[in-house]
């Protein structure tokens, strides 16, 4: 996919980061939860302080996908500070959440991003790439098991006030010798 770069995205970004973390999440999830769910999440999660305040952590990193006009397209967030006890053994790094505008859907653009986050977490020497995928959302399920992670677990995941149950999903990398 042409014309796409991916950038590390600092407290210049937020707004651009709010607005399409809103819109992609309700694009996704609105029809399968109440209002009062949604709003929840959203002024929780999506809020400008909160987003600004996980940018400046070191122990998350956000890169964005930027079309050749300059709009934020698709973004990730990596995260080190989970730990699950099933790879306690391992550097680990999650994706805690990879979201690509609607209208980008299908195009190659997750791929584009997903291929720069095993090429950064191959570069910091990370053993290991895991994520929670709702077990509903059968297109991000078909689109992790097409990079090759496998199911290794279950949890929960808070919506608001509803308790969901998310498949953990890992992919080991191959680190160079
Ligand atoms: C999941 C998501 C990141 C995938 O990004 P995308 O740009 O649409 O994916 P790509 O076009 O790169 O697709 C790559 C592969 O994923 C799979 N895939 C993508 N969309 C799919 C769909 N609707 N049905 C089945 N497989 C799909 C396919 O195997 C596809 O390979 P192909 O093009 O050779 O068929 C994107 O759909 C998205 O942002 N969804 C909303 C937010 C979300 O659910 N995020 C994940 C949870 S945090």
């Amino acid at each position: 996919m042409g014309g796409i770069s991916i950038q590390s995205l600092g407290a210049a970004n937020v707004d651009a980061l709010r607005q399409l973390s809103v819109d992609t999440f309700t694009d996704t999830y609105a029809r399968y939860n109440t209002q009062e769910d949604m709003f929840l999440y959203i002024n929780k999660h999506f809020s400008a302080e909160q987003l600004l305040t996980e940018i400046k952590e070191a122990c998350n990193f956000f890169f964005g996908a930027f079309s050749n006009d300059g709009q934020m397209v698709g973004y990730v967030k990596l995260r080190t500070s989970e730990k699950p006890a099933e790879l306690a053994t391992l550097k680990h790094i999650e994706l805690e959440r990879i979201y690509v505008s609607k209208a980008y859907h299908g195009k190659g653009l997750g791929s584009v991003i997903m291929q720069h986050c095993l090429a950064f977490a191959l570069q910091q020497h990370y053993e290991v790439l895991w994520l929670g995928v709702w077990t509903k959302n059968e297109k991000a399920m078909a689109f992790y098991k097409k990079w090759g992670f496998e199911i290794f677990g279950k949890h929960t995941f808070m919506l608001g006030k509803d308790a969901q149950v998310d498949w953990l999903m890992k992919k080991h990398l191959n680190i160079p010798q």
